[in-house]
């Protein structure tokens, strides 16, 4: 399988399971229609990267809009489908917009792919979907999914749809509940680009809660690590339909990112405490025995390593992000 089709490919995640696929000597269809969710240049920027590769090639356009002839360049032979709006509180006043992109638009990706023939995907789904039980480590198939937010909605809908594809037209499926990913490029609004980026600046942060909630942060190597694993998989085998968290499997409280950025800074922050939002859950961790034994995953970076290395690679590309 050396043909896939990436959509979302100018953003975080896509960007480099795409850079990383195309170094690998794949060639690459690459779609984003370059939503304004943030800034657009940091899209460019990872892009211009990927239109350094002979084997890439990009369509501009909403995954909403796709027909069959956006596909008839080369015989593909996968999808990872990763093109959605991401972030858990926009998504609260947001939830229409929402749902076009990840359940519409997910609907008109599978409907454009089944007409093609391109029957195996890999979808990114998130830990959004997880009931916020305070039990422990989220499981595939024990822990309820019951998600809070419309985002997380989306994302348990998108799954529904998979299945239905699974079930109705044999497609092979594998869905990657993926866990708050962290690292190099990382969106800039998720909490340690701002958090960092605000300490730099001597600026204020903002905390929802008391600080003690949750996350399993993911290095994107280790989730880039998975979906190989995930693609490698889908391809050497059929009727797959399987739901694998891709986390790190060490929830961390959010006072202790903020420690770890203040050693790694040299910077004391300055935190405001904030009343917590209904949307957001207090505790994701993802128990990944699924993804060991099935992906053969294991995850590499332990959080504080991550965090070092991501403070290095910040400092010396704040351009990136315009700074
Ligand atoms: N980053 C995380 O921590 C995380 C966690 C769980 C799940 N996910 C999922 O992983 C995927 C990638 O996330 P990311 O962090 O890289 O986000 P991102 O916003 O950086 O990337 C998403 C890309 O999709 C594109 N896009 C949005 N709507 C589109 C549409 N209708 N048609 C075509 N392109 C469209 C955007 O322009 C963007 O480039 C998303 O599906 C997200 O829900 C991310």
């Amino acid at each position: 399988m050396k043909k896939i089709v990436v959509t979302g490919c100018a953003g975080f995640i896509g960007s480099s399971i795409s850079s990383e696929l195309l170094s690998l000597g794949f060639t690459v269809l690459g779609i984003d229609s370059l939503s304004s969710y943030y800034d657009i240049n940091i899209k460019r920027a990872n892009l211009r990267y990927l239109e350094s590769f002979e084997k890439f090639h990009f369509l501009k356009k909403s995954i909403n809009h796709l027909i069959e002839k956006d596909f008839n360049t080369h015989e593909w032979d996968l999808c990872v489908h990763l093109a959605a709006s991401p972030g858990v509180l926009p998504s609260v006043d947001n939830a229409e917009e929402y749902h076009l992109n990840n359940v519409t638009g997910t609907s008109n990706l599978l409907k454009n792919l089944n007409e093609v023939g391109i029957k195996k995907i890999i979808f990114a789904s998130s830990s959004s979907v997880y009931k916020d039980n305070g039990i422990g480590l989220f499981k595939e198939q024990e822990n309820e999914t019951s998600p809070l937010s419309p985002y997380g909605k989306t994302k348990l809908k998108g799954e529904s749809l998979l299945a239905e594809y699974h079930k109705k037209m044999d497609f092979d499926v594998l869905i990657l509940r993926l866990f708050s990913v962290y690292g190099p490029k990382i969106r800039p609004d998720l909490a340690l680009f701002k958090f960092a980026n605000a300490m730099l600046e001597n600026q204020p942060i903002s905390i929802y809660g008391d600080g003690t909630s949750q996350r399993d942060y993911t290095h994107i190597k280790d989730v880039v690590k998975g979906m190989l694993s995930a693609i490698r998989f889908i391809s050497e085998n059929n009727s797959i339909m399987e739901i694998i968290n891709i986390g790190n499997g060490n929830p961390i409280r959010l006072n202790t990112l903020i420690k770890l950025l203040e050693k790694e800074l040299q910077i004391s922050a300055q935190v405001n405490y904030i009343d917590s939002k209904k949307a957001e859950m207090q505790y994701t961790g993802a128990n990944i025995s699924k993804a060991r034994s099935i992906l053969s995953y294991n995850p590499d970076i332990e959080f504080k390593r991550g965090v070092h290395e991501f403070i290095h690679w910040f400092k010396e590309n704040r351009n990136y992000y315009g700074a």
